[in-house]
């Protein structure tokens, strides 16, 4: 069984593949066309990417290429996280569809509950605003599903008490050492599916002597500790790598760390003190 066909089901009755192809950080043009390209063809069926990644336009052009049928393929892209008004949303969903090059996503995400500029700022009346239009292009069917990134308790309860949709996913960061308990068990419980981006902490983890330690005991890198870790978390898992050896090596992850081993990496703390 190859793990890349292991699927979650969301909230609207979707499946969605438990490993996704992350893309953040992938510049536009080769890079992200030939890595997407080669995700694909080497069996990831979930691609991840964002208005404000820039590389809208190489990751559907991969995606075209591919040959794959669109069908099988599930797409997440994310709404740029300063705009925060109900027209501006629709707007910048169609400017996505366009240079994505497709008829629709399967996931449609607010970036964040705030501008990168201003982290932390309250911007609850503008989410709503933009939640209301999320709806609306859920209801046209041009994205299969809707839902939030980077949300915390706060805000995730203001979409659930103004929105007549409950989120389908929240993309967070996640990785050992830094999970997010408090808004993962909440989205949890309510079957709002947790999405893990970088995994890996942006490739700051892979020095870690206690997961290296670990990672030795099963035979594996420490990368695919760290994948399968966030799987067994119960998340969607969204490497990122430009590289074919690890963009293999991160879907080669069907083996199981054992109980005791996961309640020592839930244990570990600050393992990226560095964010
Ligand atoms: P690269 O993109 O140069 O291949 P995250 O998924 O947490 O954002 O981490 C991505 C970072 O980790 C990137 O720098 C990526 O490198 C690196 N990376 C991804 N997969 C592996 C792997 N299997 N082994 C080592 N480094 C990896």
């Amino acid at each position: 069984m190859n793990i890349l066909n292991d699927s979650y089901k969301l909230n609207t009755g979707a499946t969605i593949p438990k490993i996704g192809f992350g893309t953040w950080q992938i510049p536009n043009g080769d890079e992200a066309y030939s890595s997407t390209l080669f995700a694909l063809r080497s069996g990831y069926r979930h691609i991840d990417t964002a208005r404000v990644y820039g590389n809208e336009e190489s990751v559907g052009k991969a995606i075209r290429d591919s040959g794959i049928d669109r069908r099988d393929i599930f797409l997440t892209t994310k709404l740029p996280a300063d705009i925060k008004t109900y027209n501006g949303t629709l707007e910048t969903f169609e400017t996505s569809i366009k240079t994505l090059g497709v008829d629709y996503v399967d996931l449609y995400l607010i970036h964040a509950p705030w501008p990168w500029s201003d982290r932390g700022g309250d911007y609850t009346e503008g989410n709503i605003q933009a939640w209301k239009a999320m709806e609306e292009i859920y209801k046209s069917g041009r994205a299969k599903a809707v839902g939030v990134s980077n949300f915390n308790v706060k805000d995730m309860q203001a979409i659930l008490d103004n929105g007549t949709i409950t989120p389908a996913a929240n993309q967070i960061r996640f990785f050992i050492g830094s999970t997010q308990n408090e808004v993962t068990e909440f989205c949890q419980e309510k079957g709002i599916l947790i999405e893990a981006y970088s995994p890996l902490a942006t490739g700051r983890i892979l020095d870690n002597p206690e997961v290296k330690k670990l990672a030795d005991k099963y035979e594996k890198t420490v990368a695919q500790i760290c994948i399968r870790y966030t799987l067994q978390r119960g998340t969607v898992t969204l490497p990122k790598s430009t590289h074919e050896e690890y963009i293999l090596q991160n879907a080669d992850v069907n083996f199981v760390i054992d109980e005791q081993d996961m309640n020592y990496l839930n244990g570990l703390r600050d393992i990226d003190p560095q964010s």
